[in-house]
């Protein structure tokens, strides 16, 4: 799915059988914390595969056992950002698919009486420009944590940014289109709508609580 011209958000709902089956062991509310994590990291998986599809690749020549093998290799590693702390679940996953990726993090609190992020961690390379930039958060609500981190990427130059959530709301998707820059959002659930208090319906509750307890 493309957004309109206008809004350069790139939508991309990965809906497959098996992603479809790791994210109903997500919403279960009677999954444990161990095997939410490990839901989390396999669903992270199938996500991190399907965001690096149509990325731009390098001819290289391998010696196999018994010749020469004309291959091909990711043309720029990206620099992976987990939304701390509830990406963190995600990063495993994506530096086991994509080894020579860099890693920053972000950290940011969504304050619980007024839903607005608090940034607590900006730690990322001064210079993203021309990197391609890969950030990692399961959960997109108001987008506010999501769109805050965005600025925190341009400000350094970044322009060829790929968000993977696990699940989002439509609130999320319509603050991203007001951002109004180039992004690629690859997904695996836009669900109804947020409550009153700003979580997603149905959603899967709090995923940060959910892999590491309440904060
Ligand atoms: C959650 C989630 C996202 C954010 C989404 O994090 O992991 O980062 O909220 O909400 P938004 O789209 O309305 O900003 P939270 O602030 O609960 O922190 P945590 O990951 O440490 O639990």
């Amino acid at each position: 799915m493309t957004d309109t011209a206008t809004s350069g958000l790139q939508i991309r709902v990965v809906d497959h059988p098996l992603t479809r089956a790791w994210l109903a062991v997500l919403r279960d509310e009677s999954t444990p914390n161990s095997a939410f994590r490990d839901a989390l990291a396999r669903l992270a998986q199938m996500l991190v595969y399907e965001a690096f599809a149509a990325a731009p690749e390098r001819a290289i020549e391998v010696r196999t056992p018994v010749g020469l093998a004309p291959c091909a290799t990711l043309a720029q590693p990206p620099l992976f950002v987990p939304v701390l702390r509830a990406g963190l679940g995600m990063l495993d996953a994506a530096i086991a698919s994509v080894p020579d990726a860099a890693i920053g993090f972000v950290g940011v609190a969504r304050d619980e009486r007024t839903a607005r992020p608090s940034e607590y961690l900006a730690s990322l390379p001064d210079d993203l420009t021309g990197r391609p930039v890969c950030v990692l958060d399961p959960m997109l609500a108001t987008g506010g944590s999501l769109v805050h981190t965005l600025d925190l990427l341009t400000a350094r130059g970044a322009t060829d940014i790929t968000a993977i959530c696990v699940v989002g709301a439509p609130e999320g998707l319509e603050a991203l289109r007001a951002w109004g820059r180039p992004l690629r959002l690859v997904i695996g659930a836009v669900d109804d709508h947020l409550n009153d208090a700003k979580f997603i319906v149905p959603g899967l509750g709090d995923a940060g609580d959910r892999q590491f307890g309440p904060r």
